[in-house]
């Protein structure tokens, strides 16, 4: 019998409950899903590719036919390696369309083979984002309901250590004046 693998590949800096919404809704519509993280040097993410593995594989521990990876390069590559026909990926509102659209075609021409499967998260999920999510945080909002428990503790220990650092306070292992160094305390800040 044929199956049908898709990836979902993403950022998931930090993963949401919109996510979590969608890898639910393909890991029904695939035979296996995977859930492939974007390894992105020339992004300054606010959690490692490790840290985002460990909340995912946590997060989609309850799904038999969900796995989590991560990748480096073009998506259809990893797609095509990893025997995948389709990318799922999720569109919120009108306003993503247009990026998807143009994403799906230019893969669609680097790979015809490969379809993109698009899929609406739930509306209440509709004005989610990793990148709001790390904004309300940092900026000391409630993230309640908007992302998994385990995410939230880490990204209240994420703004703790981030606080430290901007207040000059010495952390396990570092003296005071590397608590203190800008460069840090800038990217604490802008992240
Ligand atoms: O969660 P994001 O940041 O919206 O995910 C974007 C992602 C990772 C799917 C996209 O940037 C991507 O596919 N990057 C890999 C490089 C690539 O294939 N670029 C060409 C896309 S048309």
């Amino acid at each position: 019998m044929k199956r049908i693998k898709a990836i979902y590949p993403g950022s998931f800096d930090p993963p949401t409950n919109g996510h979590l919404d969608l890898i639910e809704r393909g890991s029904k519509i695939f035979d296996e899903l995977v859930v492939a993280i974007l390894r992105n040097p020339e992004k300054d993410p606010l959690f490692s590719v490790a840290d985002r593995r460990k909340m995912l594989e946590a997060m989609t521990a309850g799904f038999d036919n969900v796995s989590v990876d991560t990748f480096e390069g073009l998506t259809v590559d990893y797609a095509l390696r990893v025997e995948a026909k389709a990318i799922l990926r999720g569109i919120r509102a009108i306003s993503d369309y247009e990026y998807e659209l143009q994403m799906a075609l230019m893969n669609r021409k680097l790979q015809p083979g490969l379809e993109t499967v698009f899929m609406m998260p739930a509306e209440k999920y509709s004005y989610l984002s990793s990148r709001l999510v790390r904004e309300v945080a940092q900026l000391g909002g409630s993230i309640e309901r908007l992302v998994p428990e385990l995410v939230e503790v880490k990204l209240h220990e994420k703004m703790d250590v981030a606080h430290k650092f901007a207040n000059g306070e010495q952390l396990p292992g570092k003296t005071p004046s590397e608590g203190k160094s800008k460069s840090r305390k800038k990217k604490a800040q802008s992240t």
